[in-house]
């Protein structure tokens, strides 16, 4: 029989990509997702992609009663991945309750509810943003962490704290952390992607959005840093390698290959990436001349980071496969087929 996967927050950007491959590798996939930051629609487009419709229950996470009926109705799920979370970083200065609330009662509802229905396996959805401005590069799992620089920041390190120390009572609790770093791009077929609402506050959305005449110039964050062009430096990957990650994760879980209860991966691509170079992917991949001007400094922003994932290459058997130019492009296709689609409407 086939391996039930819960995918929180399984509407949303990375959890629909997940969820692609999810089944692909012939699981079958349950999403609870509030709809807070996503559409429904996005299963019609996992559906298409995959040929196969994931069940869907609308449910806030933080809504203890509700979550307890979802496990007692659905007692044979094999893994959790935890995607659901608020993940706007300004925003999060300006409403730190409400993300220390979300992110971290909904990750505490989980754990409790793994306990009660014995569910052993966690995949969590953690950040590079714990490194802070790392002294050394690339940047290796076992780096210090750094003080948050927002309350968004600080729900991922707690979390992985929270998440480590119910590992280390219950031996029958495994989990993963998956430390991201600049997931951009969207499924190839264009029917999934991200969806930010009102303004983005991540570059290569702005770098769309810019491009298709939405917004009037991207503003450019900087370019006085101590990098060779004088731009911020990311570690930007295919969404759609990230998500197989994910699978590879839980397959490890499931079949009880991790080393540790509580194991944490650095998911990027090893490469460092300025602003100036993801502008001229962009402008190469999709013909148009970005209309940009380099201002000040956004407060809070790390100079430099990208990850050293050679532990998650070794230990998963998983790296990035896509450049950043065929992720720049499959952004822009995206931008196209969801402006059209809503000019259609
Ligand atoms: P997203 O906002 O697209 O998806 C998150 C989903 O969770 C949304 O569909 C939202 O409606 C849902 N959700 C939020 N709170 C909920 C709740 N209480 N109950 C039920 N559903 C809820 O975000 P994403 O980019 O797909 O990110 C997924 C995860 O990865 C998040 O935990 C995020 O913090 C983490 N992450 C994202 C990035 C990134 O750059 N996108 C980088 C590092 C880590
Ligand atoms: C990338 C680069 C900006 C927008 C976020 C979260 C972090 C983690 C990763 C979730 C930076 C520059 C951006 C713009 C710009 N996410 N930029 N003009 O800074 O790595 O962080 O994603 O856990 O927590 O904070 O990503 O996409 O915001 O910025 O010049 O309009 O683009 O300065 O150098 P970042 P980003």
């Amino acid at each position: 029989m086939k391996k039930k996967i819960l995918v929180t927050g399984g509407t949303g950007y990375i959890g629909s990509h997940t969820a692609i491959e999810l089944i692909n590798e012939e699981f079958d996939v349950a999403i609870i997702d509030n709809l807070y930051n996503s559409e429904k629609e996005v299963i019609d487009g996992i559906e298409k992609i995959s040929g196969k419709r994931p069940s869907l229950e609308i449910i806030d996470i933080c809504d203890m009663e509700k979550l307890d009926g979802f496990f007692s109705r659905n007692k044979e799920i094999a893994a959790i991945i935890h995607f659901a979370a608020y993940k706007a970083v300004s925003e999060s200065v300006s409403k730190p309750l409400e993300y220390y609330r979300n992110n971290l009662v909904s990750l505490i509802n989980l754990l409790g509810l793994m306990k009660k229905y014995r569910i052993a396996n966690l995949v969590f959805s953690s950040s590079c943003t714990v490194y802070g401005q790392p002294e050394n590069l690339p940047v290796t799992e076992d780096a210090p962490l750094q003080p948050a620089t927002s309350p968004y920041g600080n729900t991922k390190a707690v979390g992985e704290e929270i998440i480590r120390d119910t590992v280390f009572s219950d031996s029958s609790i495994r989990a993963i952390a998956l430390r991201y770093f600049n997931p951009i791009g969207a499924h190839a077929s264009a029917l999934i992607g991200e969806l930010p609402r009102g303004v983005p506050e991540n570059l290569v959305p702005y770098i769309t959005q810019t491009a298709y005449g939405l917004r009037d110039e991207l503003k450019v964050f900087g370019n006085d840093y101590d990098t060779p062009d004088g731009y911020c430096i990311r570690d930007y990957l295919h969404v759609v390698d990230l998500a197989k990650a994910h699978v590879v994760a839980v397959k490890r879980l499931i079949e009880e290959k991790n080393k540790s209860g509580y194991e944490v991966f650095n998911l990027g691509t090893g490469n460092g990436v300025s602003v100036l170079e993801a502008i001229k992917s962009f402008e190469r991949v999709s013909g148009v001349k970005l209309k940009y001007k380099v201002t000040g400094r956004r407060p809070g922003d790390i100079e430099k980071i990208w990850a050293d994932p050679s532990f998650a290459n070794r230990e998963l058997g998983w790296k990035t496969i896509s450049t950043l130019d065929e992720a720049m492009k499959t952004a822009w296709d995206w931008e196209n087929y969801i402006r059209s689609k809503s000019q259609i409407k």
